[in-house]
């Protein structure tokens, strides 16, 4: 059978474009970042630390670059962005990713985790956003992809604080296809299930069932009793993203190799 990793290339239509994946020194965001730099994009990614974010470049090559910043904080996204403009006059596109909210039962939260998952992965969409659009708006082609999680659709036990607040990045993606249409600015949302690791794809083609899932789990529980690898992940996305996906707008598409079992 043949896998979309087989699969003739399409022209994504990438050339001149400049597109910033953010929390991309590893795992999905990297995985998007690799795709886009194959399929011709140049790209910025940003993440904590330096050093993961070098090893990243020097993998990603000449048409990579990095910015050092924590999401979660407010300043160091404005200051995120004074570099993104002395790197590029325009953005063509934004995939919008953060590292994962902590696990939990209701009990064991406290008001402060609840404020740090708002600010992780609410308001670094929002300030991500607020910041990119003057750059999007010099685009012909601009898109803005949000990263969530097959939880929106489906909650994860144990995982409260994520299943509660990225909808409400959905709930603002919704709104902003909406106002942003008529300018031409496409907004989607990708909604991950469980992917494999970065770095242990060679493994095995198509994982056993005892395999660990990122969460712990021994059987993915999806309908193709199997992981994702990465580029299933990466491949999807920057398509979304493209100049090929021109009429696809407002979207929330669920990449979890079937795990969501809903009607709709
Ligand atoms: N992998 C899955 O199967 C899956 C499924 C559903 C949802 N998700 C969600 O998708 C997101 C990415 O998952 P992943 O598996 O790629 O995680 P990962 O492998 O742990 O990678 C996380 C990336 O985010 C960066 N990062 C973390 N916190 C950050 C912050 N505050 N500011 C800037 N960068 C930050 C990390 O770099 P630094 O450490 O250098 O900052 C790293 O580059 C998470 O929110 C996760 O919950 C993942």
């Amino acid at each position: 059978m043949k896998r979309i990793s087989d699969a003739v290339n399409m022209d994504l239509q990438f050339k001149d474009s400049t597109i910033l994946v953010t929390a991309a020194s590893k795992g999905l965001g990297y995985s998007v970042a690799k795709i886009l730099v194959q399929e011709g994009a140049k790209v910025i990614i940003c993440s904590r630390s330096e050093d993961s974010l070098k090893k990243a470049v020097a993998s990603l090559g000449n048409h990579s670059r990095y910015i050092v910043a924590n999401l979660s904080r407010s300043a160091e996204i404005d200051n995120l962005f004074l570099q993104v403009k002395d790197m590029t006059p325009k953005l063509d596109g934004m995939f919008v990713n953060a590292g994962g909210p902590p696990p939990g039962h209701f009990s064991d939260i406290s008001d402060d985790d609840w404020k740090s998952t708002i600010e992780l992965t609410l308001m670094s969409s929002v300030r991500l956003t607020r910041n990119a659009l003057p750059l999007l708006r010099k685009s012909e082609s601009p898109s803005i992809l949000y990263s969530t999680s097959s939880s929106v659709k489906q909650p994860t036990d144990n995982f409260l604080l994520a299943n509660s607040v990225r909808l409400a990045v959905v709930g603002m993606m919704r709104t902003l296809a909406n106002e942003l249409g008529h300018e031409g600015i496409r907004v989607n949302a990708v909604c991950p299930g469980p992917i494999q690791e970065q770095g242990t794809e060679q493994i095995s083609s198509s994982l056993k069932l005892d395999d660990k899932t990122p969460r712990g789990e021994t059987k993915p529980s999806n309908a193709l009793r199997r992981l994702g690898k990465q580029d299933e992940f990466g491949k999807p996305c920057a398509f979304l993203l493209s100049p090929v996906a021109s009429f696809i707008h407002g979207i929330l598409l669920l990449i979890d190799g079937g795990l969501y079992r809903g009607m709709m």
